[in-house]
């Protein structure tokens, strides 16, 4: 999923300006996009949330390899609590969309566009199903480590005109034997491509491009700054 993602989000990320000011990250999860951003976007600060202390005890693993950790602060925290930096550079949230109600999300669009450094990007990505229909049990997705396998399943149903709710199941085999199993429940707002980049605009973006499941957002650049990149 990331190797692809990994390339788009690079592009969509062009022409920002590292020292125009911070870069955010809602919603790190492990760090596969932090890496991203950490790697293309040298030397800008990023400032990154992350809610769940399980993702945020890997995703510091996954900073404390690298050389340039004083790069990244991470803040135990939702995207809407996130203490916005005066000056964004550049802002992402992969694959977590959905965990903001509309209003939160609204919000949290509100007070980023006025933040923004001239043209600096946006980027959400969307997944299906757009709508809140049932999704029955995918079958398992899973790896191999060592002699274990681990696995993981879900299935969602709806609980609202745009809510879903998800059921994760995670298994853990020695062979055919389950040595463990844990399951989680979380509820998703479904949002479509279209409706984020309205919002987005509504907030203030400048432009707004949907590539696919990505929407990228830009702020306006202005006569000042189109001039000082003469
Ligand atoms: C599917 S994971 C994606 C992680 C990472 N962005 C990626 O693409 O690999 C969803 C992430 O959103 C985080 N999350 C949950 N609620 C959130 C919220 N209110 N604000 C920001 N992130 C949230 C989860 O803890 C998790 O790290």
């Amino acid at each position: 999923m990331w190797t692809e993602l990994a390339d788009r989000l690079t592009a969509a990320l062009s022409g920002v300006d590292p020292g125009s000011g911070t870069v955010v990250e809602f919603g790190a999860g492990t760090g596969l996009g932090t890496d991203v951003l950490l790697d293309t976007l040298y030397p800008a600060p990023l400032l990154v949330a992350e809610p769940s202390a399980h993702l945020r005890a890997v995703l510091l693993a996954r900073l404390s390899d690298r050389h340039d950790t004083d790069r990244v602060t991470v803040f135990p925290c939702g995207a809407t609590q996130l203490p916005l930096p005066e000056r964004v550079a550049a802002a992402i949230g992969m694959h977590m969309i959905g965990h903001l109600a509309p209003a939160e999300r609204r919000a949290l669009f509100s007070a980023l566009m006025p933040r923004l450094a001239p043209g600096a990007p946006v980027v959400f990505n969307v997944q299906p199903p757009g709508t809140a229909v049932e999704v029955p049990e995918f079958p398992p997705f899973g790896v191999t480590v060592g002699r274990l396998r681990y696995e993981g399943t879900g299935r969602a149903v709806p609980i609202g005109p745009d809510r879903l709710r998800w059921t994760m199941t995670y298994r853990t085999l020695d062979g055919d034997i389950e040595i463990a199993r844990a399951v989680t429940e979380y509820d998703w707002w479904t949002v479509s491509a279209s409706t984020l980049a309205a919002e987005l605009t509504q907030a203030g973006a400048a432009t707004v491009r949907i590539d696919d499941d990505l929407v990228i957002a830009r702020a306006a650049v202005t006569e000042a700054h189109r001039r000082e990149q003469i």
